[in-house]
């Protein structure tokens, strides 16, 4: 306990401030020490499996056809990988916003039981004696010491670095393209129904909502819940970002839908109208199969061109 306390305040005092003060404005070198560390899988117990193991840029970095994450040690866990985009923009992280620190937050999957499994003691042990890292770290440090904050700092200078900005959305935008009719239909109806919550132009917001799932029977995820003990938090999400939705497949916290089409079916159907959804969510009289349609026909312009290949964001151990 003491010595999380220890690693808050030291990752507080080192990062600066931008939208989200915890995402840190960062140097290229804190980037790329962020960006070898997050693909480097002899971070985990048994050398398997790294944070871009289930979060891959191909997918906007979540984990493609996986209904919830598959960590170390085949260890299967009970939630959905989220994508990684515009984090600089999240006030909190993780479903239930569990994280309000970015850098924080990578405590969780480098010694979670079902992600990677190790201990910060061991983390640090490895890192320490990489010779890349070495020289990263003399690079930036005066001590040229690398520490468990330190490392924490340069996740969230990768992570926060990722930005999503280059979709057909994007360049409608700022007038470099028209919609065509289905596109721009499916955009006023998304501004009707669905924008109150996935606002433009991040597609999110940082509230927590039940947009009507019913509680799946295996997990039985209380949501927001287990963080607040509020009871109406009780089965309430983070509105997460509909940007790069048609590679992030499959869809909600626990991945219960393959398709955006069954997403629409359940925003478009009575099956919504649980106790606790919110009000903007049963206000949606329904939704016709044009309707449906058209607005996934706009959700398929979110599909960022440059994210999944930018190189700034690769795999730095592939050849
Ligand atoms: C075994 C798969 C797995 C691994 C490995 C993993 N993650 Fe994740 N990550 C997840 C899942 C699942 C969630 C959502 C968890 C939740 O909501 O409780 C998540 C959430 C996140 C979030 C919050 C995103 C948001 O929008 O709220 C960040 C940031 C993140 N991971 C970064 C990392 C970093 C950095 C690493 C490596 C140190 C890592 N992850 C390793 C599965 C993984
Ligand atoms: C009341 C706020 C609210 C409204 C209105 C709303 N949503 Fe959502 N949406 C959410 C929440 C909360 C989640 C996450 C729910 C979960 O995982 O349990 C979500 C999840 C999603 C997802 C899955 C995202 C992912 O990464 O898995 C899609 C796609 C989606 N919504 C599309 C829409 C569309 C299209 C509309 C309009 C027809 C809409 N939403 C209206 C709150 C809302």
């Amino acid at each position: 306990m003491i010595a999380a306390l220890v690693v808050i305040v030291l990752v507080a005092r080192s990062t600066s401030r931008t939208h989200n003060p915890s995402v840190v404005q960062s140097t290229d070198t804190l980037r790329e020490f962020g960006r070898y560390l997050f693909y480097d899988a002899t971070l985990s117990v048994d050398s398997s499996t790294s944070c871009g193991t289930c979060h891959q840029q191909f997918a906007a970095f979540a984990h493609i056809d996986h209904a919830v994450s598959h960590g170390v040690l085949g260890r299967i866990g009970t939630r959905n990988v989220p994508a990684l985009q515009n984090l600089q923009q999240q006030t909190s992280f993780m479903w239930d916003g569990a994280f309000e620190h970015l850098a924080m937050q990578s405590i969780n999957p480098l010694t979670g039981h079902a992600e990677m499994g190790s201990t910060l003691p061991d983390v640090l042990a490895r890192v320490a004696r990489n010779p890349r890292y070495q020289q990263l770290a003399s690079q930036l440090y005066d001590d040229t010491q690398i520490t468990i904050p330190r490392i924490l700092e340069a996740l969230a200078a990768f992570t926060g670095s990722i930005v999503s900005r280059s979709s057909r959305y994007d360049a409608m935008r700022d007038g470099k393209l028209v919609f065509n009719e289905n596109e721009q239909r499916g955009l006023d109806e998304f501004r009707t129904h669905c924008a109150s919550c996935h606002a433009e132009p991040y597609f999110m917001s940082n509230d927590f909502a039940s947009n009507g799932l019913p509680p799946d029977t295996a997990m039985v995820d209380v949501g927001r819940y287990r963080v607040t003990q509020r009871e109406e938090d009780r089965y309430r999400f983070r509105v997460p970002s509909l940007r790069n939705i048609a590679i992030t497949f499959p869809y909600m916290h626990d991945g219960r839908f393959r398709r955006l089409r069954d997403v629409l079916d359940h925003y478009g159907s009575p099956s919504k109208h649980t106790p606790y959804a919110d009000s903007r969510v049963t206000s949606i009289a329904g939704l016709s199969d044009v309707e449906r349609k058209d607005i996934i026909a706009f959700l398929l312009t979110l599909t960022d061109t440059l994210l999944p290949r930018e190189p700034r964001y690769r795999d730095p151990y592939l050849p």
